[in-house]
Formats: C-alpha cells, structure tokens, sequence
C-alpha cells in the first residue's frame, strides 16, 4: 500500500457507533451496504470511551466494529481519537485546559478543551495514537489514519503560563537577540522596548481602545500555527513507529473564515491533503464559495487528488439559520468536489444523533430514518459515485490562472488598527474568484512561496491585497512579469515586509512601483455608504488612493472622492493595478477584458459550471440543481 491517497472513490462519513445500540449497528451495516458506502471515519470524538481512566483502555467495542465493518466490505479512517480529553484528564490536569487572552481558564464540556502548548496533552495524545495503531494497524479494514480533528477550530490561541514559555523557546529560535526582536516588532513605539527576554508574554488583553503589538500579534499566530503542527507530529510519530504502510493526514477546514492554521505549512506533513467544507447557508451563491475552497485544497495537495472528509447532506446545526438542501443540491456539491479534485465524498455524519450538541445536524440516515429524502439522495450519490471509480486516478486540469492565497497576510490583515476596519481578506479573494467563475474562468491556488517553475505554468497571477512580500517573493513575481506574466495586484498589496514592517517610497514596494508602474502616495478609505465612480464608469468601495501612473498606462481615475483624478486602474504591459475594491458588476467587466486580451478558455458561466478531471466532462447547474458528466476525446 502507498502513502499516498489510494485511487479510489470514497463515501461515507464520520461513524459514531458509541451513540448506538448493537442492534442497531446492524442495521447501520445493512444500511451502508445499500448506500454504497465503502469508507467510515471511527473514533474521532471517542477517547473517553477508549481510555476510560489514566491508561485504563476499552477497545472491546472498536474490536466489534472494526471487524463487523471488514465483513461487510467497508473500510476504516482510523481517527486517533484525540479531539477532545475526557473528563478525567482535565480533571487530573486542569493546567491543560486553554486560557483566553483575558487570563480566564475555559472550562470543560465542550470540544477541543486542551492548551496546544500543554506537554501533559501531547504525551496523552500520543500515547493513545500508539496504543491505537499496536492494536488496528495491522487490521485489514484499516485504510488509513486521521489525526485527531479539524486542529484549531476552537482553540487556535492558548494565553497560559506555559504557553508563554514555550513562546518564548520559540521566539529566541527565531530572533537569536533581543535586539532583532525589538527591531522586528517596532518596540520603540509605546514604550514597549524589551531588555529581557521573561518580560515577553503572550499578547493578552490590552487596555480598552489599545492593541497588542501587531507583529507581536502576527509571531503568536505563526507560533500557535506551528506548535499545533508540533502536537500533529507526535501523533504521526507514534504512528509510523508502527505502521509504515498506511497513509496518515488530518482534516483541514477549508470555510471562507477559518483562518487559523497556514495549510500551506501543513501540507507537506500529510500524506494527503483531506477537508471539510460546509455551505453557508444564507448566502444564495454558496456554490462559488464551495468551488473555491475545492480548488484552494486542490492548491494545498499541488493539484494532486485529495479527500472531502466531511461536508453536510442537508442543514447544519451552528448556522444562525440552518437551510435545508434542496433536492439535488447535495449531490450537485459532492459532484462538485470530485470534479474538483477530491477522491469521494464523506460526510457528517453517518447517523443523526438524538442527544448531545449535534442532534439537529442532518446526517446520511436521518431522524425520519430510511425512508425520507435523504437516504434516498444518499443511495442516489452512492450509485454515481460507483460509475466514477475510474477518474480517481486522475486529476483536475489545471487552470490557467492562478490566484495567491496567503494566510500570513490575512493573519496581519486581521489587526484592528488598519486604514479602514472594512478590510476583510477572504472577501476580496472570493469577489476577484466569484468574478471569474461567473465568466466561467477557472483558478488554481498557489502559495506566495510557489516557484517560479510552478508560477511559469500561469498566464496570469492574481494578487489581491498579498499584503505582506519579503524582498525575494517581491523579487520572484518580478521576475514573473518580466518574464512575460501577466500580474494583477489589488491596493494593499506588497506594502509590508514579513515583520509587518512598511516599506518605503510609494506603498506596494518594488513590485507596485516598477513592475506595475504606479506610485501610490496615501490610502483614501471611503465612507462605508458610499462608494467613488471610475472615469471608466466602474464603481469602487471602500478604498481610494492618492496614486499615479509613472511607467503604466491609466485605464481609470477616480472621478469623485478626495483623490478625484489619481489613478485607480493602471496597465503596465500584460499586467494590472486595481487600486479600489471594484463592485461586482465592474470586476466582472475587468476580468472579461482580461480573459479577452489572455485569450482565457472560458466554460461554463451563468450559474453552470464546466470542470474537467481526466477523460471527464462535468456540467453542474446550480440554478437548476442538476448536473451531468460525459466523457471527453480532446
Ligand atoms: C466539524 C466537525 C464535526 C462536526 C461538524 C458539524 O466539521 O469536524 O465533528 O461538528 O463540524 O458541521
């Protein structure tokens, strides 16, 4: 067996047999078996029912499972567990449960209740990780290995005493001296300067109307990123010290406002790249938002397939309204997703549970039980799923244009003191992506460290507000340009080092000034009612600027607002500056005259999107909740 994803079309979904009696697990495997399903997620929130006191374990009932899934044909993602420590261990321990940035202890009896720098949690996980893979990795059901769950979903950041010391580790890794520290945080501004290195915390809650340092802030998201990374590698660790064949990953969350973790980092540390994605169900265009978080997984694995781990069959339960799907849309989402990239479709969960806080989550068999809507879509996808087996070996075609998607900008983004608290990061990525999917235009996702090998299979670059680029990544996408590439930058893009430190002479560094030709001298937010007409008759929300084309051609000027006649669109070449955040009307104009000029395949568009994936065509219509796939001789 491989490490890497098997070619094969999975579906299933997550399996909580604990919540259930033994009679109905036979019932589960007659139910799966019609359903098509051939893979189920075991174990993801089950410790305390594995570890039921300080190394006390239970593995009767996994035992039962394990091998009454085998005899019907269904493979096992073994997960380790981990997600959530039972009672007895914060209770041991209450130093491993996380500390707010206000100083307060959270307490247990939700999920995900640990401190990610807790030593204690990370020899438990471990150890339960290797007790697990002595007793199932050589178990002919196992398929492959899913490291605890979603990381940092609700505990991204600890403030705890160790914590700060581990910080503090980190932070002398980094800099070597405080005078590097110092410089890179700009601590010579509000008396911050540190002579010490134990006079450095976390940055806690500062006085009302004041900020933590923003670099200070940007380090402990990098640091926190990285020491859940670290909790990650001793689970795999004991994992491979066991079982070399299977492959090992995680689940990544891929929703427009999951910030958390830079994926980017991770994912040469799984085996394969595997996430989860649910629909926000208010907004009626759900299905773009989808398709980007689809590609920018596709991004994650290098366009190799990947694994949707969970998504939904109908309504969630955390939304402030929680839309059911309509008929088709379930499957129109998951055909989606393998079009996409991913290698099946799985679910939360398998059975609807009837107490705890995920009760009123749809699921494959619902409360109404087998004979409802559900069931019934669930053995319909199942069945197409079957016919597709074939196209696992393959992967997506590549797009033409890539778009850079950077976590570190969106972590410095997230500081409150900005020209304008209107800047949301993932928002101008998914106008700029929304913009092309409706033109039918498709996009791949790349790193802002991708090379320039991977930049060169691109017509064009999209950066929008890429606002941090240390002088090499400036240098690379330069070199793109000047290479014949085609760029197009938003405002607030390259204006800061990766300390978050401003770079001088015209905002947007070397990159906006000589590769894209404009000079911008100072930012010009805009009233949040209002919005500045373009002399090309586009509109601009939320952001202005004093700006001119030095070496670029303007396409528009501000016609009104205080930087009335500054350049707030320039070409320079093959290659754009927008320097306001354009409607969606005017972006949808740009990007046609961009796919024009670069001679962009387009397919698709108006609500139906056109994906190839191998010798596969899919034509999925949103509008119409429909879809159908041929295959193709070109
Ligand atoms: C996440 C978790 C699951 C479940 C679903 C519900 O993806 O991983 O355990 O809570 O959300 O939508």
């Amino acid at each position: 067996m491989s490490l890497e994803l098997p070619a094969e079309i999975f579906y299933g979904g997550d399996y909580n047999p604990e919540q259930w009696s033994r009679e109905v697990w036979h019932e589960d495997m007659r139910l799966m078996r019609e359903a098509g399903v051939n893979l189920v997620t075991l174990g993801v929130f089950s410790w305390t029912n594995l570890e039921t006191s300080e190394g006390h374990y239970d593995f009767g009932w996994l035992d039962e499972i394990f091998d009454l899934l085998h005899e019907n044909g269904i493979g096992v993602d073994l997960a380790t567990a981990t997600a959530s420590p039972p009672a007895w261990l914060t209770k041991a321990h209450p130093e491993l449960l996380p500390v707010n940035a206000a100083g307060t202890r959270l307490a247990h009896g939700g999920r995900q209740g640990y401190c990610v720098s807790s030593p204690i949690y990370k020899r438990k996980a471990a150890e339960l990780a290797s007790e697990l893979v002595k007793r199932y990795g050589s178990h002919p059901a196992l398929k492959m290995w899913h490291i605890n769950n979603e990381y940092g979903c609700h505990n991204p950041l600890c403030f705890c005493e160790v914590s700060a010391e581990n910080w503090r580790i980190w932070l002398k890794e980094k800099y070597e001296t405080l005078d590097a520290l110092n410089r890179a945080w700009g601590t010579n501004f509000w008396s911050q300067r540190y002579h010490q290195w134990d006079e450095i915390n976390p940055p806690r809650q500062t006085p009302d109307g004041t900020f933590p340092n923003p670099t200070q802030m940007l380090d402990y998201r990098r640091f926190s990123s990285d020491q859940i990374l670290d909790l990650y590698l001793a689970e795999k660790a004991a994992i491979r010290a066991v079982d070399t064949i299977h492959p090992i990953t995680t689940n990544f969350m891929s929703m427009k406002h999951s910030m958390n973790i830079d994926y980017w980092r991770w994912a040469s540390e799984v085996d394969f790249v595997a996430t989860d994605h649910y629909l926000i169900a208010e907004d009626p265009e759900n299905y773009i938002d989808l398709a980007f978080q689809a590609d920018l997984t596709r991004g994650f694995a290098s366009g190799k397939p990947w694994l949707l781990m969970e998504h939904s069959t109908s309504a969630v339960n955390w939304q402030e309204r929680n839309l059911a799907k309509a008929d088709g849309e379930m499957l129109c989402n998951s055909l989606t997703h393998v079009a996409r990239g991913s290698n099946g479709s799985m679910f939360f969960q398998w059975r609807a549970s009837v107490s705890g806080s995920e009760k009123y989550h749809s699921a494959m068999v619902p409360h109404a039980g087998e004979d409802s809507r559900i069931f019934r879509n669930v053995k319909q996808l199942g069945e197409e799923l079957q016919k597709l087996t074939e196209i696992a070996a393959h992967p997506t075609e590549k797009a033409q244009v890539a778009m850079v998607f950077d976590y570190q900008s969106w972590w410095a983004l997230a500081q409150r003191n900005l020209p304008t608290t209107s800047i949301d990061y993932p928002e101008l990525a998914h106008d700029w992506y929304r913009a092309l999917w409706k033109l039918g235009v498709r996009v791949d996702f790349v790193s802002p460290d991708a090379s320039p090998l991977v930049l060169a299979q691109y017509r064009a670059v999209l950066m929008p507000m890429t606002y941090m680029l240390s002088e090499q990544q400036e240098r690379k996408f330069a070199e793109y340009v000047s290479q014949g590439g085609s760029l197009v930058a938003s405002y607030f893009t390259g204006i800061s080092n990766l300390d978050d430190t401003v770079k001088l002479g015209g905002y947007g560094g070397a990159l906006v000034r000589e590769s894209l030709g404009v000079l911008v001298e100072e930012f010009a937010p805009v009233r949040q009612t209002e919005r500045v007409l373009l002399s090309n008759g586009a509109f601009g929300t939320e952001w202005a600027e004093f700006a001119k084309a030095t070496t670029a051609e303007v396409v528009a000027t501000y016609q009104d607002g205080v930087s009335a006649g500054s350049a707030a669109i320039a070409k320079k070449e093959r290659s754009w500056y927008i320097g306001t955040r354009l409607d969606e009307a005017s972006l949808m104009s740009f990007f046609d005259d961009f796919s024009l000029e670069l001679q962009l395949e387009k397919r698709g568009g108006n609500g139906v999107e056109v994906i190839r994936r191998g010798s596969y065509e899919f034509a999925i219509d949103h509008t119409q909740k429909t879809f159908v796939w041929s295959q193709i001789n070109d």
